[in-house]
């Protein structure tokens, strides 16, 4: 069937000459051991009436595999969508040779072509939750370079909740549903967000129509955290990365995400399938912003700050390529499901920066990869690199083959060796050395203090009527189920980044609560447990 992909899923390799069965043709179903099948309707039992047999070898195959049909979902981003496509490299960054900042060669040439897969999804409820949910949205590239694979793991807003990965369990626990009643709570939410003010900038973002893209194809991208390039001589520089849709951008306020769920709660994967199969492919330009690797004292905020923009007028957004989707996966599991990003898959050329957030999803990826898709989850042909793979990895559950060289000894599982095993590739270029001078500390990046008020701030001045308008409804209904002192603490703190932002957030929830009825009951919360008391439950 065309891709490597394909293969594997469908089996079409089978020779069908082979066959022995007398009348079986192409299309004879078979169990996995290849026998024919000539009843799929009736189990086999002593008399029509039963009792059924142990022996019934190929009911019994059929339904265990049946009953292992799921492997875990996400621990967040269950719900996605994903297609195949490519990325076209400009040649350069605006009008400079790229190479002055990369030496990663899927940029080098303009008009070079690297295959991608992406997966879109949003992050907190469950694989088949609603799309039109309040949530960020995943947006995760692989690129399958010759280098080995790339993986660009983003959303589609800028910045995010929080910026030292200790906290991300935290946050996560606070958005899921509440444990004893598997229910979003708009009070669990903002227990937590009103004691981590650097999430103000993400949340302003979030409950305004921001928070709900139109569908997939008409939202951006964000790599979020900073990494680095790093040319021939080995010197690095920061770098964030931007998807731009050429199909613009859209955003839904709430009433209308909520008349599409009245009618569709797939809506997203619907678009972003039935545009690639009619022909109507979504492209996106990468764009970089891009800063010397130093703590730059000049800037109020810190670029490994992840919850903060660099501000386009200083650092532009300047393109370096194209990305096309084309293709829609040929099986959703075995391709969506099974895909496995990480933010610590880079090439030669790309590099790590010491941004805190990005320090801990680099462990955390590939971890849960190896518990949710199992330890050889890179044989898998969607995750597997296109070029030539050769490791003296070996074993482990669903060992699928063995990645050796052409003429290795293949007696020689490890290295060094005199026997003809693997060896160590050249160099690319000189390695990227950082140095290093400092104590060894438990501390937060904080400039000033006041540092996470001010782009909040600018945020909510930049929203329109209709954004600032939805933004206070959405947080006056999320916050209707929160005590009153989380209340007047998030009115505190977005008081702080805008006095108006914060008035009007008071005034709106001083109306709700002199009218209860009309909440719209979204987020629970205060409402189950009156007193806000938390609950006297041993498990
Ligand atoms: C998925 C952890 C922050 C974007 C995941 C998964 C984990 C995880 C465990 C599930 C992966 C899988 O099962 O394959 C973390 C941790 C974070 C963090 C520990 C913070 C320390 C972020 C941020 C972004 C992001 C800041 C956006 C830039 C994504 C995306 C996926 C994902 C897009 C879904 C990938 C896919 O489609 O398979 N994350 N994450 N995460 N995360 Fe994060």
């Amino acid at each position: 069937s065309g891709n490597g992909t394909g293969t594997a899923v469908t089996g079409a390799g089978t020779s069908y000459d082979q066959r022995t069965a007398s009348g079986e043709n192409a299309q004879t179903l078979t169990t996995r051991q290849g026998h024919p099948i000539y009843d799929n309707q009736n189990t086999r039992t002593v008399g029509n009436r039963g009792p059924a047999t142990l022996e019934n070898y190929q009911f019994i195959e059929k339904i265990s595999h049946f009953d292992r049909e799921r492997v875990p979902e996400r621990v967040v981003h269950a719900r996605g969508a994903g297609a195949h496509g490519v990325f076209e490299a400009y040649g350069k960054v605006g009008n400079e040779p790229i190479e002055k900042y990369t030496r990663a060669k899927l940029f080098s040439q303009k008009g070079k072509q690297t295959p991608v897969f992406v997966r879109f999804s949003s992050v907190i409820h469950g694989g088949h939750s609603p799309e039109t949910l309040r949530d960020p949205r995943g947006f995760a590239v692989k690129f399958y370079t010759e280098d080995g694979n790339w993986d660009l793991v983003g959303n589609n807003l800028k910045v995010f909740f929080i910026r030292d990965a200790m906290k991300f369990p935290d946050m996560v626990h606070s958005l899921k549903p509440d444990p004893i009643t598997n229910l979003q709570d708009g009070g669990r939410i903002f227990d937590f967000m009103s004691n981590t003010p650097e999430s103000l900038h993400m949340l302003t973002f979030l409950f305004s129509p921001w928070g709900i893209p139109a569908n997939y194809r008409q939202m951006q991208g964000s790599g979020v955290n900073t990494y680095k390039w790093v040319n021939q001589e080995g010197v690095g520089v920061l770098v964030k990365y931007h998807w731009e849709p050429q199909q613009g951008v859209k955003n839904l306020t709430q009433p209308e995400a909520e008349a599409i769920q009245a009618k569709n709660f797939n809506h997203a994967t619907q678009d972003l399938y039935e545009a690639i199969e009619s022909g109507n492919y979504p492209q996106w330009e990468l764009r970089v912003q891009i800063m010397s690797d130093d703590e730059h004292p000049e800037l109020d905020f810190d670029p490994l700050d992840d919850t903060k923009l660099w501000p386009e007028d200083q650092f532009p957004h300047v393109p370096v390529g194209m990305m096309t989707l084309n293709r829609n996966p040929e099986n959703y599991f075995a391709e969506v499901e099974q895909v496995a990003f990480g933010t610590g898959v880079l090439v030669d050329g790309l590099d790590f920066s010491d941004d805190k957030m990005l320090q801990g999803r680099t462990f955390s990826y590939s971890d849960t990869q190896r518990y949710r898709v199992g330890a050889n989850y890179l044989q898998l042909p969607i995750n597997a690199p296109k070029k030539h793979v050769a490791t003296n990895q070996r074993d482990g559950q669903m060992t699928y083959h063995v990645d050796t060289a052409p003429n290795q000894n293949t007696h020689v599982n490890y290295e060094p060796s005199s026997l003809n095993g693997l060896t160590e590739s050249p160099r690319a270029g000189i390695e990227h050395e950082p140095e290093y001078r400092a104590k060894l500390v438990r501390q937060k990046i904080d400039r000033r203090g006041d540092i996470d008020f001010k782009q909040a701030g600018e945020r909510w001045r930049l929203h329109n009527d209709e954004e600032k308008q939805d933004l206070i409804n959405n947080l006056t209904d999320a916050l209707s189920a929160a005590t009153e002192e989380i209340q007047t603490r998030m009115v505190d703190l977005f008081s702080k980044c805008d006095a108006e932002y914060g008035r009007r957030l008071r005034e709106s929830l001083a109306t709700a609560a002199k009218n209860p009825s009309a909440a719209t009951r979204r987020y629970m919360g205060r409402r189950l447990g009156q007193s806000g008391q938390p609950g006297n439950h041993t498990v």
